[in-house]
């Protein structure tokens, strides 16, 4: 058999009259005037060959006359200048094509179930259809492309974090349950019956306890598993780019981030990036814009009016200040025309976050339509005018609440509104324009009302700040920890932290903070306690959303565009059917007894 000479996106005017070989998929059969025209696609391009009855042995005319799309081939020929009229500037081997003078089928192709040659058809087709034949939607170029892209990315991190003289350690999947953070997947063991492992989220533990082992440097690309509702950016497997380092602070961490995408946007997308990057506390970001994740390619911030409506005769407002809470105010600009059921999604964000309603201004034909400014005085008119720039067009939401609670609502509401105004396209988010953030100094503690305790807002290992550390037990609420996130284009990039490495300011947080029994600590922590105790170095970490970093690279829409076999919402596989039942036979050698009912059929992701 004739070996590939060349791949189809190769040929060029200098090819010219060279006898070649290529091997790929037939992308398209056209019959022009009786001369059949195959298009060849491999994985790196498109290729025209060309089947000229007058030149050809009638048998294999034949076989190009009847050849189906997608059917796996091998064509040689001579390669031949394009008749003038008949170039396609489209692709990159549009000036040449081959002429053949042999097809062999290699394998043929039944009726595809949705079509791959058309990028915009492949497109409408649906998420379903596409995920359960994986293998024919991979064949895009667009997927292609993509993995193509991921490919490169892992390879440029790891030749970053050797010359920065990291070791990539390998970290056991099967570990144990620590019911901290997400719900994990269990895994029962055969041979210690009525125990389970579990699926690790992070290997935080185990990177920690690589730097008590020496490591000083390490990094993994690692999965992750966490058994939580899934939306565009999230899968049940996923990959981080993990890191833990000894004897450094923030400072280091923010520098070798910086260091390594500045790396990775010059290797994907040749794309040169401003470093050091911006960064904000997450009291700025959630004060200006009601997230700790900002889009910062747009404005659109919010704005306090505290101050204007204390002692104010509108009681809802002044009621809430005197209550120790705030009034704060964002305007939409173009969005006066928002329809009855916009305006009910957004007082529904309010109520969920326990606000009674949500006060609008909307300005109409030089007027304000609103429910509440008749309860404003002239002042506090003219203030809203002056800190907002009040126009024709405009709305104005309100969010009267304690501090935290008005900044998620109006948080929401200005996401929303951006989406909104992008659909109506009065918005341009380019999503090759990276805008980078550092959000610092998070709170370390937040409160659970339900079940009465403080929990760790990042996780129970983060350091607090040096300053802040005598207030763990007096003002928890006021400790703010060593935690910073890499935020970009609205997106939580990663996540890291300076780690506590002192074993008694550890248990002082196990214990007085998290309020843990003895029993349940030296049961999921024991080890890291025990280990802290001989000689623990100082040390902090980070970890990147793999899959998130290839989707901002792509501009993809999902996450799973960037993942070669994504499971959809719902955690199933379509193409493989799993989660699926087991043996009989073998629920009794794990000594398991399923109560639910079996499902058979994986459940339908989301439209
Ligand atoms: P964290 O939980 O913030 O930190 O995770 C780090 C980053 O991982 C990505 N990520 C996900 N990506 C896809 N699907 C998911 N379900 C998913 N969950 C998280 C995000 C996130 O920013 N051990 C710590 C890190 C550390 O402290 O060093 C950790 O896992 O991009
Ligand atoms: P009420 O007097 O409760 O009917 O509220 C008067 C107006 O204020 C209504 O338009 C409500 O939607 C709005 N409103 C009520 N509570 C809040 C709040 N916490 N923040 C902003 N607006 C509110």
């Amino acid at each position: 058999m004739k070996k590939r000479t060349h791949h189809c996106n190769e040929l060029r005017q200098e090819h010219i009259g060279l006898e070649v070989t290529l091997n790929g998929w037939v992308h398209s059969n056209r019959d022009l005037g009786g001369v059949i025209f195959l298009d060849i696609r491999d994985r790196e391009g498109r290729t025209q060959a060309v089947f000229d009855p007058a030149d050809l042995p009638a048998e294999v005319f034949s076989v190009a006359e009847h050849v189906r799309s997608e059917t796996v081939v091998r064509v040689s020929g001579r390669v031949r200048l394009r008749p003038e009229g008949t170039k396609n500037e489209k692709i990159p081997t549009g000036e040449v094509e081959v002429l053949a003078s042999e097809i062999e089928v290699l394998n043929r192709a039944e009726v595809l179930p949705f079509p791959v040659d058309d990028p915009e058809a492949a497109a409408r087709v649906n998420e379903e259809l596409r995920l359960k034949h994986r293998y024919l939607d991979l064949r895009r170029p667009e997927m292609i492309r993509n993995l193509r892209l991921r490919s490169r990315v892992a390879t440029a991190t790891r030749v970053f974090m050797e010359e920065e003289g990291f070791l990539e350690v390998e970290t056991p999947t099967l570990f144990k349950s620590t019911p901290e953070g997400a719900r994990e997947f269990v895994v029962p063991c055969r041979m210690a019956p009525g125990q389970f492992y579990a699926l690790p989220q992070s290997p935080q533990q185990f990177k920690q306890i690589l730097m008590v082992g020496g490591v000083e440097k390490y990094f993994q690309l690692a999965r992750c598993y966490r058994d939580e509702d899934l939306r565009a950016d999230r899968q049940p497997e996923f990959t981080q780019v993990d890191i833990e380092m000894s004897f450094i602070d923030r400072e280091d961490i923010y520098a070798l981030i910086e260091g390594l995408l500045r790396r990775i946007w010059k290797s994907a997308l040749n794309m040169d990036i401003q470093t050091p990057f911006q960064r904000m506390t997450f009291h700025e970001a959630m004060d200006r814009f009601g997230t700790d994740k900002p889009d910062l390619r747009y404005g659109m911030e919010i704005v306090d009016f505290s101050d204007v409506f204390a002692g104010s005769g509108f009681k809802v407002f002044n009621s809430v200040i005197e209550k120790g809470g705030v009034v704060k105010a964002l305007n939409v600009k173009g969005m006066a025309d928002a329809t009855q059921g916009q305006m009910e999604t957004m007082t529904d964000y309010a109520i969920s976050h326990g606000a009674k309603g949500l006060a609008y201004i909307k300005v109409v034909n030089g007027e304000w339509k609103s429910p509440v400014t008749k309860f404003f005085s002239d002042a506090e008119k003219q203030a809203l005018i002056d800190r907002l720039g009040i126009e024709e067009g405009d709305l104005i939401l309100f969010a009267a609440d304690q501090w935290l609670n008005a900044c998620e609502i109006l948080g929401l509401i200005r996401t929303y509104n951006a989406g909104l105004l992008q659909s109506k396209g009065q918005l341009h988010l380019d999503p090759m324009d990276f805008r980078f953030l550092w959000v610092i100094e998070f709170p370390l503690l937040a409160y659970d009302k339900e079940m009465n305790r403080w929990y760790s807002s990042h996780h129970p290992f983060t350091a607090p700040v040096d300053e802040d550390v005598a207030k763990l037990t007096s003002d928890p609420k006021e400790v703010r920890g060593q935690h910073y996130d890499i935020v970009v284009n609205g997106v939580e990039l990663g996540g890291g932290s300076i780690r506590i490495h002192q074993p008694d300011v550890q248990r002082t947080i196990f214990q007085d903070i998290l309020q843990l029994g003895e029993e349940t600590i030296r049961e999921r922590f024991g080890y890291m306690l025990e280990a802290f105790k001989y000689g623990c170095p100082p040390h902090g970490g980070i970890a990147l959303g793999f899959d998130r970093l290839i989707t901002l690279l792509t501009g993809s829409h999902s996450i799973r565009d960037v993942i070669a076999f994504p499971k959809t919402a719902k955690g199933t596989c379509l193409m493989t059917e799993s989660p699926g039942p087991v043996d009989r036979r073998q629920l009794r050698e794990l000594y398991i007894d399923v109560r639910a009912p079996q499902q058979k059929k994986p459940d339908k992701p989301e439209s």
